[in-house]
C-alpha cells in the first residue's frame, strides 16, 4: 500500500494513473469547448467543471500522501541535472493539481455559477458576482492550462526515454512492476 524508499505503493500509483486521465481529459476537453455549440457546450463545461473539482479533492490526498509517504530514491546513474530536471517537473505539476482547479471554481464562482456534482449535489457560488475578476481568474486558468500541457509533455517524454533508451526502471515502477 504504502511507498518505500525503492518502490511506490498501491495508492500512489492508481492515484498517477487516474488523475493523469482526468487531467489529460480535462485538458483536452477544456481546449476543444470553444469548437462545441450550445447547449451541449455547458453540459461539457458542466462535467469539466465537476471532474475539476474532483482532481482538486484527488489532488489534496496526494499532498497528503506524498507527505506522508517515503519517496523512492533516483534510479541509479542519472545525472544532477537530470535529478533536477525530474524534481523541478514534479514540484510544477504537484502545484498544478491544486492551482488549475482552484483557479477554474474561483473563476466559475466570480461569474455567479456554482458546480453541480455530476447531478448528485450543488456547490454554491460562494464568491459575489464580479466579472473583471472572472476574467482575470479565466486568465490563469488559460494560462495555466498551456503551462501543464507542456509540462506533461515533457514528464511522458521523459518516460519515454527512461524506458526506451535508458532502459531503466522509472516507468516501469510506476506501473508496479
Ligand atoms: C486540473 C484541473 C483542470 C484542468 C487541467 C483544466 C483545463 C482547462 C482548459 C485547458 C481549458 C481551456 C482554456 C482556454 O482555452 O481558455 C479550461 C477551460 C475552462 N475551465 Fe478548466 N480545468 C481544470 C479544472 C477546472 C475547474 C475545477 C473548473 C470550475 C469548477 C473549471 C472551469 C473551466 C471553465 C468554466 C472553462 C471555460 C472558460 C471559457 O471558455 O470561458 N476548470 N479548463
Amino acid at each position: 500500500m504504502r511507498n518505500t524508499n525503492e518502490k511506490y505503493g498501491k495508492v500512489a500509483i492508481i492515484i498517477h494513473w487516474v488523475m493523469a486521465l482526468m487531467i489529460i481529459a480535462l485538458v483536452f476537453i477544456g481546449f476543444s469547448l470553444d469548437d462545441i455549440e450550445k447547449p451541449l457546450k455547458f453540459t461539457i463545461i458542466g462535467l469539466h467543471k465537476a471532474t475539476g473539482t474532483l482532481v482538486l479533492v484527488l489532488g489534496l490526498f496526494r499532498w497528503y500522501w506524498m507527505i506522508s509517504n517515503d519517496s523512492p530514491a533516483p534510479i541509479e546513474g542519472m545525472s544532477k541535472a537530470d535529478i533536477g530536471i525530474s524534481h523541478a517537473t514534479k514540484w510544477i505539476l504537484m502545484l498544478a493539481l491544486i492551482g488549475m482547479p482552484m483557479s477554474g471554481i474561483i473563476m466559475s464562482m466570480f461569474a455567479g455559477h456554482g458546480i453541480n456534482m455530476y447531478g448528485l449535489f450543488e456547490i454554491s457560488p460562494m464568491l459575489e458576482k464580479n466579472i473583471d475578476n472572472a476574467k482575470f481568474f479565466g486568465s490563469l486558468h488559460e494560462l495555466g492550462a498551456y503551462a501543464i500541457s507542456g509540462i506533461i509533455g515533457l514528464h511522458v517524454l521523459a518516460a519515454l526515454k527512461h524506458h526506451f533508451i535508458n532502459k531503466d526502471n522509472v516507468l516501469r515502477r510506476m506501473l508496479g512492476r
